[in-house]
């Protein structure tokens, strides 16, 4: 059927976003779109969940180094994801935050479904915790870093885990759904993708599954559980169990009396076909938890979980606790843009297109900039900019004078297998892209359309339209033909290409069909029927390049905007932050004095020149590493390269 449900992770508040979650929430928005498109006909059966989860000892801990409550933490946080994803152009159709009351209803009530089924028990408990995971891990999972010190770390943060001394807590029998979770795996071949984290998760389960701790004694901040504890001690439910929730919560709705409906109407449509976008940190949480608590309180499982690899910058996976990896993706899409007259909404296309291009979902993806230019040139400004263009300004100058027109049979044979060809080809096209879309595989669908693209550029060249039209104007009665039917066939592939580039770059769709004079929506299936499609509008009399070639000196600047990537907000993972660290970072354009009071609220560190490197291109540009005293040193760029040679920076203050 068609009814599509897509979620993102709830992503945690203690700090803003970075490129690895608008990944995630740009592959779903992209699929979103995909099925929004190809479902049009059939009404609104597509649905797009993000949200910020904001409970537990992290987030607590975060705002305690910030001098704030946890509630002003998130609040101020969580409204920092709605406006990247706003600036991203993500079409999400709800946004939960887990302090609502219409998730917290939901979470007591699956809390009280599983109690029912006599899963939950009091126990004690002691073990390592990781607090940026939420999670307690056994020695054989942690690991040891030599480098570092004595003692355990997590090998997913790198940072040293705690031991949580005994401490009384609710348990859920986990381990009573092993066999069950196991059956429904095996008899559901697509629950966990790719295959390959289906398999760590079948060899996870086979391994043994073990009850677990679902509620804290030792702090505040979280969802009291509707259980008592007959000695009385204040238990928070375990951020885990809290969290998942989102993706049922957002969908019931909450009765007057404050209980709630888990059979709403949008529960009964979306919650079966939910799909769970998650990146490969998370899985474990996804494909054994939150079935678990579902086959517990006897609700329907979703219909899939979706695992997706990790980027990293220079080799480390791209993470709040790592600050020279956090690229800004506001910052980088602004950049891309480069002052484009159509706005930054052009530079927002060119980044999901690169994310979704790069690297097949599931496998994980080292970020440069090399490479997202490549792309760029290559794919956006050469095969698809130029296609646009040429073919748009070959409408203008004959279109006018030879109008486009859909000529079966008059033309040549030559031509005739021509056209032939690029028809099959198109329709061959939106099938494949469409079957790619749908199995997930957003980057194997853009190399489809690519190919498609490179061959409307072949097209033009093969046709000569421009040949065609010396000979028309001599009279000549077949050539005429033959350019009327090159025209509309070219003003035919880029509808069609707008429909097929849509799910990933909405703005360049819009626009495109736009300076064709074609007032709908994009939409699937995008195929052949586009050729035959007459534009209400005439077609635009000016247009400008949608992704003009970068040059060495743009790439230079673009690099100097995006990779210095300095933290909005102070991770929280480093030395003792100040009292109160500044929430923002005035951008550079701000020339207004500060006042006096936001000068108190800056803090002035000296730091050590690590190292010092030429940017290649950049006559003005070092690229430095300063160590101020925090985990890592920051990556910065000066532009001093006329002053100081690298050589003398080092070790300098
Ligand atoms: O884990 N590459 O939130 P979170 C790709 N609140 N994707 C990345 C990434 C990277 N380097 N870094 C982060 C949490 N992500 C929980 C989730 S859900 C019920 C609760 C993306 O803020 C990726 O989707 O740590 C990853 O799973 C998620 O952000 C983790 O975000
Ligand atoms: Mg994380």
């Amino acid at each position: 059927m068609s009814t599509f449900y897509i979620t993102t992770p709830i992503y945690y508040v203690n700090d803003v976003p970075h490129l690895g979650h608008a990944y995630t929430t740009i592959i779903a928005d992209a699929l979103a779109r995909f099925h929004r498109a190809a479902h049009h006909a059939v009404g609104d059966h597509t649905r797009m969940l993000t949200g910020t989860d904001e409970h537990g000892q992290k987030i607590e801990e975060a705002a305690r180094k910030r001098g704030l409550t946890p509630q002003q933490l998130t609040d101020d946080v969580s409204p920092r994801f709605s406006q990247a994803w706003q600036q991203l152009n993500i079409s999400n159709d709800d946004f939960i935050r887990t302090t609502e009351p219409r998730h917290k209803a939901v979470v007591a009530e699956l809390w009280r479904r599983i109690d029912a089924a006599g899963d939950m028990y009091l126990a004690s408990y002691d073990g390592w915790y990781c607090v940026g995971c939420e999670a307690f891990y056994t020695e054989s999972q942690l690991v040891k870093m030599p480098s570092e010190g004595d003692g355990w770390y997590c090998p997913d943060h790198k940072r040293p885990v705690a031991w949580v001394a005994k401490e009384r807590s609710w348990f859920f029998r986990m381990a009573k759904y092993q066999a069950a979770l196991l059956a429904h795996i095996e008899s559901h071949p697509d629950f966990i993708r790719p295959v390959g984290y289906r398999n760590e998760i079948v060899s996870f389960l086979k391994s043994g599954l073990r009850d677990l701790s679902v509620s804290r004694t030792s702090f505040a901040w979280g969802i009291t559980p509707p259980s008592n504890d007959p000695e009385g001690l204040p238990h928070v439910i375990y951020v885990w169990l809290d969290a998942l929730t989102n993706y049922l919560s957002a969908l019931c709705d909450v009765n007057a009396d404050g209980t709630v409906n888990l059979d709403s109407a949008m529960a009964k449509t979306f919650w079966p076909e939910a799909v769970h976008l998650i990146g490969k940190d998370i899985l474990r949480f996804h494909a054994v938890y939150w079935p678990c608590f579902l086959l517990s309180a006897g609700l329907p499982l979703p219909k899939s979980i979706v695992c997706h690899g990790w980027w990293t910058v220079r080799g480390e996976k791209i993470s709040k606790s790592l600050p020279a990896t956090r690229i800004d993706p506001v910052v980088l899409a602004k950049a891309l843009a480069n002052g484009a007259p159509l706005g930054d909404q052009i530079g927002v296309d060119a980044m999901r297109y690169y994310l979704l291009r790069e690297v097949p979902l599931g496998n994980d993806g080292d970020f440069t900039l090399e490479s997202l230019f490549a792309r760029y040139n290559a794919e956006l400004a050469n095969d698809l900019g130029n296609l646009i263009n040429r073919s748009i300004t070959l409408l203008q100058k004959f279109g006018g004078q030879f109008p486009p027109t859909y000529r079966q049979a008059a033309h040549a044979e030559s031509q005739r297998g021509l056209q032939q060809a690029i028809e099959d080809l198109l329709t061959t096209t939106a099938r494949d892209a469409a079957a790619q879309f749908t199995e997930f595989s957003p980057s194997r669908a853009l190399e489809t359309i690519w190919r498609f693209v490179r061959e409307g550029n072949r097209y033009v060249d093969m046709s000569a339209p421009w040949a065609q039209a010396k000979k028309a104007a001599t009279g000549d009665s077949a050539a005429v033909e033959d350019l009327q039917l090159t025209l509309h066939t070219m003003r035919g592939l880029l509808i069609a290409i707008a429909d097929l580039i849509a799910p990933v770059l909405p703005t360049s769709a819009a626009t495109l069909l736009g300076w064709l004079g074609v007032s709908r929506e994009p939409h699937w299936p995008a195929g052949a029927a586009a050729l035959q499609e007459t534009p209400a509008l005439p077609w635009a009399t000016e247009i400008t390049p949608l992704f003009p070639r970068f040059d060495d000196a743009t790439m230079a600047k673009i690099s100097a905007l995006v990779l210095p990537a300095e933290p909005a907000v102070a991770p929280v993972t480093e030395a003792p932050a100040p009292a109160k660290a500044s929430a923002t970072k005035a951008p550079a354009a701000a020339l207004a004095p500060i006042s006096y009071e936001d000068f108190m609220k800056t803090e002035l560190r000296v730091g050590n020149v690590v190292s010092a490197t030429a940017i290649p291109k950049a006559k003005k540009l070092l690229h430095l590493f300063v160590d101020v005293g925090e985990a890592t040193p920051r990556s910065v760029v000066a532009g001093i390269a006329e002053a100081y040679a690298p050589a003398d920076l080092v070790g300098k203050k």
